[in-house]
Protein backbone atom coordinates (compact mmCIF):
# COMPACT_ATOMS: atom_id res chain seq x y z
CA UNK A 1 0.00 0.00 0.00
CA UNK A 2 1.00 3.96 -0.21
CA UNK A 3 2.13 4.43 2.85
CA UNK A 4 -1.31 5.60 3.01
CA UNK A 5 -0.70 8.63 4.69
CA UNK A 6 3.15 9.24 3.87
CA UNK A 7 3.65 12.27 1.97
CA UNK A 8 4.70 12.11 -1.01
CA UNK A 9 8.11 14.51 -2.91
CA UNK A 10 8.72 15.68 -6.04
CA UNK A 11 12.01 17.89 -6.01
CA UNK A 12 11.12 20.79 -3.28
CA UNK A 13 7.23 19.66 -3.03
CA UNK A 14 5.54 18.10 -0.69
CA UNK A 15 2.33 16.95 -0.74
CA UNK A 16 -0.64 14.78 0.47
CA UNK A 17 -2.02 13.11 -2.66
CA UNK A 18 -0.62 9.82 -4.36
CA UNK A 19 -2.55 10.39 -7.33
CA UNK A 20 -1.99 12.11 -10.42
CA UNK A 21 -3.89 13.34 -13.38
CA UNK A 22 -2.29 11.76 -16.58
CA UNK A 23 -1.82 14.53 -19.15
CA UNK A 24 -4.16 13.78 -22.30
CA UNK A 25 -3.61 16.07 -25.39
CA UNK A 26 -7.41 17.69 -26.32
CA UNK A 27 -8.77 17.07 -22.83
CA UNK A 28 -6.56 18.28 -19.37
CA UNK A 29 -6.99 21.87 -20.39
CA UNK A 30 -6.88 23.98 -17.49
CA UNK A 31 -10.60 23.97 -16.98
CA UNK A 32 -10.45 20.35 -16.41
CA UNK A 33 -8.08 20.21 -14.55
CA UNK A 34 -9.56 22.64 -11.71
CA UNK A 35 -12.61 20.81 -11.76
CA UNK A 36 -11.08 17.78 -10.78
CA UNK A 37 -8.77 19.53 -8.27
CA UNK A 38 -12.27 21.51 -6.50
CA UNK A 39 -13.49 18.05 -5.94
CA UNK A 40 -10.70 17.23 -4.06
CA UNK A 41 -8.08 13.82 -3.89
CA UNK A 42 -5.60 15.56 -6.57
CA UNK A 43 -2.54 17.75 -5.82
CA UNK A 44 -0.24 17.34 -9.01
CA UNK A 45 -1.90 17.94 -12.51
CA UNK A 46 0.13 18.16 -15.77
CA UNK A 47 -0.63 19.98 -19.02
CA UNK A 48 -0.99 18.43 -22.51
CA UNK A 49 2.44 17.95 -24.39
CA UNK A 50 3.27 20.80 -25.88
CA UNK A 51 6.21 21.31 -28.32
CA UNK A 52 9.49 22.72 -26.96
CA UNK A 53 10.22 24.75 -30.34
CA UNK A 54 6.73 26.37 -30.80
CA UNK A 55 6.96 27.56 -26.99
CA UNK A 56 10.29 29.25 -27.33
CA UNK A 57 8.63 31.08 -30.61
CA UNK A 58 5.42 31.98 -28.13
CA UNK A 59 3.08 29.89 -30.63
CA UNK A 60 -0.08 31.32 -29.28
CA UNK A 61 -1.65 28.18 -28.69
CA UNK A 62 1.57 26.82 -26.96
CA UNK A 63 1.26 29.95 -24.49
CA UNK A 64 -2.36 29.48 -24.00
CA UNK A 65 -1.60 25.49 -23.05
CA UNK A 66 0.71 26.60 -20.73
CA UNK A 67 -1.63 28.96 -18.93
CA UNK A 68 -2.55 28.68 -15.32
CA UNK A 69 -3.74 30.17 -12.33
CA UNK A 70 -2.74 30.62 -8.01
CA UNK A 71 -5.45 27.32 -7.75
CA UNK A 72 -3.00 25.48 -9.99
CA UNK A 73 -0.02 25.38 -7.54
CA UNK A 74 1.57 22.27 -8.37
CA UNK A 75 1.75 22.19 -12.19
CA UNK A 76 3.59 20.40 -14.48
CA UNK A 77 4.05 21.87 -17.99
CA UNK A 78 4.77 18.30 -20.23
CA UNK A 79 7.13 19.46 -23.30
CA UNK A 80 8.10 17.35 -26.01
CA UNK A 81 11.10 17.50 -28.36
CA UNK A 82 14.02 16.20 -29.01
CA UNK A 83 17.07 18.96 -29.53
CA UNK A 84 18.49 19.41 -26.97
CA UNK A 85 18.87 23.12 -26.84
CA UNK A 86 15.12 23.77 -27.98
CA UNK A 87 14.25 21.70 -24.59
CA UNK A 88 16.52 23.70 -22.14
CA UNK A 89 15.08 26.62 -23.81
CA UNK A 90 11.35 25.70 -23.44
CA UNK A 91 12.06 24.87 -19.76
CA UNK A 92 13.43 28.01 -19.04
CA UNK A 93 10.56 29.66 -20.42
CA UNK A 94 8.17 27.06 -18.08
CA UNK A 95 10.48 28.48 -15.20
CA UNK A 96 10.16 31.94 -16.24
CA UNK A 97 6.09 31.54 -16.32
CA UNK A 98 6.36 30.48 -12.46
CA UNK A 99 5.47 27.11 -13.35
CA UNK A 100 6.00 24.26 -10.62
CA UNK A 101 7.59 21.57 -13.48
CA UNK A 102 8.51 20.63 -16.21
CA UNK A 103 7.61 16.98 -17.33
CA UNK A 104 9.33 15.29 -20.58
CA UNK A 105 7.20 13.41 -22.74
CA UNK A 106 8.71 9.84 -23.41
CA UNK A 107 6.23 8.11 -24.02
CA UNK A 108 4.31 9.51 -27.39
CA UNK A 109 4.32 6.76 -29.38
CA UNK A 110 2.70 9.23 -32.56
CA UNK A 111 4.68 9.24 -35.68
CA UNK A 112 4.70 13.17 -35.80
CA UNK A 113 6.37 12.95 -32.65
CA UNK A 114 8.55 10.12 -32.55
CA UNK A 115 9.79 10.69 -35.46
CA UNK A 116 11.63 14.08 -34.90
CA UNK A 117 12.92 12.00 -32.22
CA UNK A 118 10.92 13.00 -29.24
CA UNK A 119 8.09 11.02 -27.16
CA UNK A 120 8.77 7.02 -26.84
CA UNK A 121 11.25 7.61 -29.60
CA UNK A 122 13.99 8.67 -26.71
CA UNK A 123 13.33 5.07 -24.85
CA UNK A 124 15.32 3.50 -27.83
CA UNK A 125 18.63 6.06 -27.10
CA UNK A 126 19.71 5.96 -23.78
CA UNK A 127 22.71 8.16 -23.82
CA UNK A 128 21.45 10.62 -25.90
CA UNK A 129 18.46 11.21 -24.00
CA UNK A 130 20.27 11.41 -20.48
CA UNK A 131 22.60 14.30 -22.06
CA UNK A 132 19.47 16.05 -23.28
CA UNK A 133 18.03 15.86 -19.51
CA UNK A 134 21.13 16.80 -17.88
CA UNK A 135 21.43 20.27 -19.74
CA UNK A 136 17.88 20.69 -19.03
CA UNK A 137 17.99 19.92 -15.48
CA UNK A 138 21.24 21.84 -15.33
CA UNK A 139 19.57 25.14 -16.94
CA UNK A 140 16.45 25.42 -14.19
CA UNK A 141 15.94 25.32 -10.73
CA UNK A 142 12.21 23.46 -10.81
CA UNK A 143 11.81 19.77 -11.05
CA UNK A 144 12.43 17.88 -13.93
CA UNK A 145 9.81 14.80 -14.28
CA UNK A 146 9.86 11.86 -17.22
CA UNK A 147 7.25 10.61 -18.38
CA UNK A 148 7.52 6.61 -20.55
CA UNK A 149 6.03 3.73 -21.39
CA UNK A 150 7.83 0.21 -20.88
CA UNK A 151 10.05 0.47 -23.80
CA UNK A 152 10.28 0.99 -27.53
CA UNK A 153 8.49 -2.91 -27.78
CA UNK A 154 8.49 -5.97 -25.62
CA UNK A 155 12.15 -6.45 -26.96
CA UNK A 156 12.72 -3.90 -25.90
CA UNK A 157 12.15 -2.83 -22.66
CA UNK A 158 14.49 -0.04 -21.72
CA UNK A 159 12.29 1.52 -19.03
CA UNK A 160 14.14 0.26 -15.85
CA UNK A 161 17.68 1.01 -17.64
CA UNK A 162 16.13 4.52 -18.79
CA UNK A 163 14.81 5.14 -15.33
CA UNK A 164 18.16 4.45 -13.95
CA UNK A 165 19.98 6.54 -16.30
CA UNK A 166 17.22 9.45 -16.04
CA UNK A 167 17.40 9.06 -11.83
CA UNK A 168 21.11 10.15 -12.59
CA UNK A 169 20.93 12.68 -14.54
CA UNK A 170 18.83 14.85 -11.83
CA UNK A 171 15.45 13.68 -12.86
CA UNK A 172 13.13 14.21 -10.03
CA UNK A 173 10.03 11.46 -10.60
CA UNK A 174 9.42 8.96 -13.46
CA UNK A 175 5.70 8.44 -14.25
CA UNK A 176 5.22 5.17 -16.58
CA UNK A 177 2.83 3.90 -18.50
CA UNK A 178 2.87 0.25 -18.62
CA UNK A 179 2.67 -0.76 -22.08
CA UNK A 180 5.34 -0.17 -24.48
CA UNK A 181 5.28 2.24 -27.48
CA UNK A 182 4.64 -0.94 -30.00
CA UNK A 183 1.31 -2.00 -27.45
CA UNK A 184 -0.48 1.83 -28.37
CA UNK A 185 -3.35 1.65 -26.59
CA UNK A 186 -3.99 -2.32 -26.66
CA UNK A 187 -3.82 -5.23 -24.65
CA UNK A 188 -3.42 -4.95 -20.68
CA UNK A 189 -0.96 -2.79 -18.89
CA UNK A 190 2.34 -4.82 -17.25
CA UNK A 191 1.89 -4.48 -14.10
CA UNK A 192 5.14 -6.02 -13.35
CA UNK A 193 6.54 -3.79 -16.59
CA UNK A 194 6.23 -0.98 -13.41
CA UNK A 195 7.86 -3.13 -10.67
CA UNK A 196 10.69 -3.34 -12.44
CA UNK A 197 11.07 0.52 -13.19
CA UNK A 198 10.26 0.88 -9.22
CA UNK A 199 12.68 -1.52 -8.10
CA UNK A 200 15.28 0.21 -11.01
CA UNK A 201 15.19 3.74 -9.32
CA UNK A 202 17.19 4.68 -5.72
CA UNK A 203 15.44 7.52 -4.17
CA UNK A 204 12.80 8.95 -6.71
CA UNK A 205 9.15 8.43 -6.64
CA UNK A 206 7.75 6.04 -9.52
CA UNK A 207 4.07 7.25 -10.55
CA UNK A 208 2.50 4.46 -12.47
CA UNK A 209 -0.68 4.32 -14.82
CA UNK A 210 -2.53 2.58 -16.95
CA UNK A 211 -6.04 2.02 -17.82
CA UNK A 212 -7.23 2.74 -13.60
CA UNK A 213 -10.80 3.45 -13.77
CA UNK A 214 -12.09 2.39 -9.92
CA UNK A 215 -10.19 3.19 -5.92
CA UNK A 216 -9.88 -0.77 -6.26
CA UNK A 217 -7.71 -0.75 -9.57
CA UNK A 218 -5.68 2.12 -8.26
CA UNK A 219 -5.08 0.22 -4.58
CA UNK A 220 -3.96 -2.75 -6.78
CA UNK A 221 -1.53 -1.30 -8.79
CA UNK A 222 -0.32 0.38 -5.79
CA UNK A 223 -0.27 -2.82 -4.16
CA UNK A 224 1.57 -5.03 -7.49
CA UNK A 225 4.06 -2.47 -8.04
CA UNK A 226 5.45 -1.05 -5.32
CA UNK A 227 4.85 2.52 -6.83
CA UNK A 228 4.46 6.17 -5.12
CA UNK A 229 2.05 7.36 -6.61
CA UNK A 230 -0.83 6.32 -9.53
CA UNK A 231 -1.84 8.22 -12.54
CA UNK A 232 -4.91 8.11 -14.02
CA UNK A 233 -6.01 9.69 -17.29
CA UNK A 234 -9.26 8.44 -18.94
CA UNK A 235 -10.75 7.44 -16.05
CA UNK A 236 -10.78 10.92 -14.90
CA UNK A 237 -12.97 12.37 -17.58
CA UNK A 238 -15.42 9.40 -17.29
CA UNK A 239 -15.84 10.06 -13.65
CA UNK A 240 -13.75 13.77 -12.60
CA UNK A 241 -15.13 12.30 -8.74
CA UNK A 242 -12.40 9.31 -9.21
CA UNK A 243 -9.54 11.01 -7.47
CA UNK A 244 -11.62 12.32 -4.24
CA UNK A 245 -12.95 8.52 -4.03
CA UNK A 246 -9.67 6.66 -4.53
CA UNK A 247 -8.33 8.65 -2.11
CA UNK A 248 -10.91 8.28 0.96
CA UNK A 249 -10.68 4.67 -0.12
CA UNK A 250 -6.83 4.19 0.58
CA UNK A 251 -7.31 5.62 3.65
CA UNK A 252 -10.01 3.87 4.90
CA UNK A 253 -10.89 1.05 2.83
CA UNK A 254 -14.71 2.16 2.41
CA UNK A 255 -15.64 3.13 -1.00
CA UNK A 256 -17.63 6.52 -0.89
CA UNK A 257 -21.45 6.69 -2.04
CA UNK A 258 -21.44 8.51 -5.65
CA UNK A 259 -22.14 12.21 -6.10
CA UNK A 260 -26.02 13.07 -5.61
CA UNK A 261 -27.44 14.62 -8.55
CA UNK A 262 -27.41 18.32 -6.98
CA UNK A 263 -23.31 17.95 -6.82
CA UNK A 264 -23.12 16.49 -10.16
CA UNK A 265 -25.41 19.38 -11.94
CA UNK A 266 -22.79 21.79 -9.91
CA UNK A 267 -19.39 20.71 -10.69
CA UNK A 268 -20.95 20.09 -14.50
CA UNK A 269 -21.89 23.87 -14.12
CA UNK A 270 -19.18 24.92 -12.51
CA UNK A 271 -16.91 23.22 -15.56
CA UNK A 272 -19.00 25.01 -18.61
CA UNK A 273 -18.60 28.09 -16.49
CA UNK A 274 -14.80 27.62 -16.47
CA UNK A 275 -14.48 26.51 -20.10
CA UNK A 276 -16.48 29.45 -21.03
CA UNK A 277 -14.32 31.64 -19.17
CA UNK A 278 -11.16 29.96 -20.69
CA UNK A 279 -12.64 29.63 -24.23
CA UNK A 280 -14.92 32.34 -24.99
CA UNK A 281 -18.83 31.54 -25.08
CA UNK A 282 -18.86 29.91 -28.26
CA UNK A 283 -15.96 27.57 -28.54
CA UNK A 284 -16.00 26.75 -24.50
CA UNK A 285 -19.68 25.25 -25.24
CA UNK A 286 -18.91 23.63 -28.40
CA UNK A 287 -15.97 21.74 -26.73
CA UNK A 288 -17.93 20.95 -23.35
CA UNK A 289 -20.68 19.04 -25.28
CA UNK A 290 -18.98 15.45 -24.75
CA UNK A 291 -17.98 16.05 -21.30
CA UNK A 292 -21.27 17.19 -20.59
CA UNK A 293 -22.78 13.58 -22.13
CA UNK A 294 -20.26 11.85 -19.47
CA UNK A 295 -21.94 13.79 -16.98
CA UNK A 296 -25.64 13.17 -18.35
CA UNK A 297 -24.19 9.40 -17.84
CA UNK A 298 -25.45 9.42 -14.51
CA UNK A 299 -28.58 11.25 -15.04
CA UNK A 300 -30.47 8.41 -15.85
CA UNK A 301 -33.23 8.44 -18.58
CA UNK A 302 -32.40 12.22 -19.65
CA UNK A 303 -33.09 11.54 -23.68
CA UNK A 304 -33.47 15.56 -24.48
CA UNK A 305 -30.79 16.57 -22.39
CA UNK A 306 -28.46 14.03 -23.49
CA UNK A 307 -29.58 14.85 -27.12
CA UNK A 308 -29.57 18.77 -26.90
CA UNK A 309 -25.75 18.97 -25.25
CA UNK A 310 -24.41 17.31 -28.41
CA UNK A 311 -25.50 20.69 -30.63
CA UNK A 312 -26.09 23.71 -28.34
CA UNK A 313 -24.01 27.09 -28.46
CA UNK A 314 -24.45 28.74 -25.22
CA UNK A 315 -24.94 29.51 -21.62
CA UNK A 316 -28.32 30.26 -21.70
CA UNK A 317 -29.54 26.96 -24.36
CA UNK A 318 -27.44 24.63 -21.70
CA UNK A 319 -29.26 25.99 -18.81
CA UNK A 320 -32.45 25.40 -20.86
CA UNK A 321 -31.72 21.91 -21.53
CA UNK A 322 -30.76 21.56 -17.14
CA UNK A 323 -34.24 23.13 -16.39
CA UNK A 324 -36.20 20.75 -19.19
CA UNK A 325 -34.13 17.67 -17.59
CA UNK A 326 -34.95 18.91 -13.87
CA UNK A 327 -38.05 19.31 -14.47
CA UNK A 328 -39.00 15.72 -15.93
CA UNK A 329 -37.09 14.59 -13.24
CA UNK A 330 -38.97 16.15 -10.29
CA UNK A 331 -42.06 13.68 -9.94
CA UNK A 332 -39.52 10.93 -9.64
CA UNK A 333 -37.52 11.88 -6.72
CA UNK A 334 -37.31 9.95 -3.32
CA UNK A 335 -36.92 11.85 -0.17
CA UNK A 336 -32.95 13.03 -0.54
CA UNK A 337 -33.52 14.68 -4.09
CA UNK A 338 -32.48 11.39 -6.34
CA UNK A 339 -34.49 9.21 -8.92
CA UNK A 340 -36.21 6.53 -7.72
CA UNK A 341 -34.10 3.15 -7.78
CA UNK A 342 -35.87 2.07 -10.87
CA UNK A 343 -34.95 4.87 -13.03
CA UNK A 344 -31.26 5.20 -11.78
CA UNK A 345 -28.27 4.21 -13.92
CA UNK A 346 -27.08 0.45 -13.79
CA UNK A 347 -24.00 1.38 -11.21
CA UNK A 348 -22.35 -1.08 -13.00
CA UNK A 349 -21.93 1.52 -15.70
CA UNK A 350 -20.42 4.14 -13.18
CA UNK A 351 -16.80 3.23 -13.32
CA UNK A 352 -16.33 3.25 -16.92
CA UNK A 353 -19.76 5.47 -17.60
CA UNK A 354 -20.48 3.42 -21.09
CA UNK A 355 -23.60 1.72 -21.45
CA UNK A 356 -23.01 -2.14 -22.30
CA UNK A 357 -26.94 -2.48 -23.61
CA UNK A 358 -25.70 0.08 -26.45
CA UNK A 359 -22.97 -1.46 -28.61
CA UNK A 360 -22.31 1.90 -30.18
CA UNK A 361 -21.68 3.72 -26.80
CA UNK A 362 -18.31 2.52 -26.29
CA UNK A 363 -17.59 4.21 -29.75
CA UNK A 364 -18.93 7.09 -28.95
CA UNK A 365 -18.61 7.75 -24.83
CA UNK A 366 -15.09 6.78 -24.64
CA UNK A 367 -12.15 8.83 -25.53
CA UNK A 368 -10.83 7.64 -29.18
CA UNK A 369 -7.43 6.64 -29.45
CA UNK A 370 -5.46 5.79 -32.41
CA UNK A 371 -6.22 3.03 -34.30
CA UNK A 372 -4.61 0.45 -36.31
CA UNK A 373 -1.34 -0.67 -36.69
CA UNK A 374 1.11 1.63 -34.20
CA UNK A 375 3.66 1.89 -36.55
CA UNK A 376 1.33 4.13 -38.92
CA UNK A 377 -0.15 6.48 -36.22
C1 LIG B 1 -6.47 10.99 -26.19
C2 LIG B 1 -5.19 10.76 -25.44
C3 LIG B 1 -4.24 11.77 -25.38
C4 LIG B 1 -3.04 11.58 -24.68
N1 LIG B 1 -2.13 12.61 -24.61
C5 LIG B 1 -0.98 12.45 -23.90
C6 LIG B 1 -0.05 13.52 -23.76
O1 LIG B 1 -0.26 14.64 -24.25
N2 LIG B 1 1.07 13.28 -23.06
C7 LIG B 1 1.34 12.06 -22.48
O2 LIG B 1 2.37 11.89 -21.85
N3 LIG B 1 0.46 11.05 -22.56
C8 LIG B 1 -0.69 11.22 -23.26
N4 LIG B 1 -1.60 10.20 -23.32
C9 LIG B 1 -1.35 8.98 -22.53
C10 LIG B 1 -1.98 9.12 -21.14
O3 LIG B 1 -1.36 10.12 -20.37
C11 LIG B 1 -1.91 7.80 -20.35
O4 LIG B 1 -0.55 7.44 -20.22
C12 LIG B 1 -2.67 6.67 -21.02
O5 LIG B 1 -3.92 7.11 -21.51
C13 LIG B 1 -2.90 5.51 -20.05
O6 LIG B 1 -3.55 5.95 -18.88
P1 LIG B 1 -5.15 5.84 -18.66
O7 LIG B 1 -5.53 4.42 -18.99
O8 LIG B 1 -5.36 6.21 -17.23
O9 LIG B 1 -5.81 6.79 -19.62
C14 LIG B 1 -2.77 10.35 -24.03
C15 LIG B 1 -3.74 9.34 -24.10
C16 LIG B 1 -4.93 9.53 -24.77
C17 LIG B 1 -5.97 8.44 -24.79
Amino acid sequence: MPGTLLIVRIGPYEFGSHLFLSPLAGYTNLPFRLVVREIGGLDWTTTDLVNARSLIEQNPRALQMIRTCPAEKLLAVQLFGAVPEEMRDAAQAVEAAGIAAVDINMGCPVKKVTGIGGGSAMMTELDKTAKLVRGMVAAVKIPITAKMRLGWDENNLTAPDLARVLEDAGVAAIFVHGRTRAQGFGGTVNLAGIRAVVAAVKTIPVIGNGDVTTPEAAKHMFEETGCAGVSIGRGAFYNPWIFRDTQHFLKTGELRPEAGYAERATVMRRHLDLMIGFYGEDFGCRLFRKPAAWYAKRFGPAKEFKKGVTQFRTRAEFEALLAGYEKWRTPFLDGHGELLPKFRPDPMVASFMLDPHDPAAKRRDSIPVPKGPVDVW
